[in-house]
């Protein structure tokens, strides 16, 4: 496994890679679900990349950048166990050097949800992807689909910037009791941990629902509102009912694949879960095919 730190090491390191490469961009701390990612990639492709890299830019001012868990020979050791070719390391210095000017601005797919809560950060996830996709030039780019809105909006950005690749979406790993695995499910104390897996209940609470027949997506909500409202150290943020493909909000019942998403908080951290509905769509092949999907 070579480690590439800078731009000429990235890019003499790729040009000695031929075949189909897979790239996973990361911001470490890796768990499960990173390894997931990189076990689809080496599953289908001749080489895969790894980027670890907190980015600065998706960020906000009142975000947790400067405590952003980091465990760089950790992570390193993670994927030395893995069928990884190059590993990118970058530092904040080389990739936005004084006087970086250029950012990439996904719009509607960008407003809502994750959108309304953190602004700017989806122009910071689509400007760092995009300069990965271009460094790494990855036949296949793999992304979690706990990261929901992030997929679309990479999508989105891939499609109208013309990258020749193709974004397979990868399932949510998940704890024993639920939880999806998160970087920062470290921040939970003993009691929040416990309390969170009322997250994965609820959803599960509206699938089971839709799978008996309620297609309102305000009833589909308010059964998740209701459930999350039992656990007094969860508070929820939003609960959102909207086009698999397109991430629009649905008032009105439909029989389109959904995605029902959910952000909480309990204690520091806000908490993302969500699933497509139907349930069976929760696979890479499904969740590949349909969200954030652009024709
Ligand atoms: O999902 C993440 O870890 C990040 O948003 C990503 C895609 C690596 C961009 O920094």
């Amino acid at each position: 496994m070579q480690i590439a730190e800078t731009l000429h090491e990235l890019r003499s390191a790729r040009q000695q890679l031929t075949g189909r490469v897979g790239l996973v961009p990361t911001m470490g701390y890796l768990h499960e679900g990173h390894l997931s990612l990189v076990r689809a990639a080496s599953e289908e492709c001749d080489h895969v990349i790894v980027t670890i890299f907190v980015n600065p830019t998706q960020f906000s001012a009142h975000d947790d950048l400067a405590s952003y868990p980091r465990d760089l020979p950790r992570d390193l050791a993670l994927l030395q166990a893995e069928d990884v070719a190059l590993v990118f390391t970058p530092t904040p210095a080389l990739i936005y050097p004084p006087g970086y000017q250029t950012y990439i601005s996904v719009e509607q797919v960008s407003q809502e949800k994750e959108g309304g809560a953190r602004p700017g950060h989806f122009r910071g996830v689509a400007t760092i992807v995009a300069k990965l996709f271009n460094l790494a030039q990855p036949q296949r780019a793999y992304f979690g689909q706990k990261d929901a809105q992030q997929v679309a909006v990479i999508r989105r950005m891939a499609h109208d910037l013309h990258f020749p690749l193709e974004i397979v979406v990868c399932p949510i790993i998940r704890e024993a009791d639920g939880l999806a695995m998160s970087s920062r499910n470290v921040y939970l104390t003993a009691d929040e941990r416990r309390a969170a897996a009322i997250i994965p209940q609820a959803w599960q609470r509206a699938a089971q629902a839709y799978d008996d027949g309620e297609r309102h997506p305000n009833a589909l909500r308010a059964l998740v509102r209701d459930h999350i409202a039992q656990e007094p150290l969860a508070r929820l943020d939003y609960v959102s009912l909207a086009s698999a493909r397109t991430l629009a909000e649905q008032d009105s019942p439909t029989d389109e694949p959904l995605l029902l998403s959910l952000a909480v908080q309990v204690g520091r951290p806000r908490l993302l879960d969500n699933c497509l509905l139907p349930l069976a769509l929760n696979t890479r092949e499904g969740a590949s095919a349909t969200l954030g999907r652009v024709e």
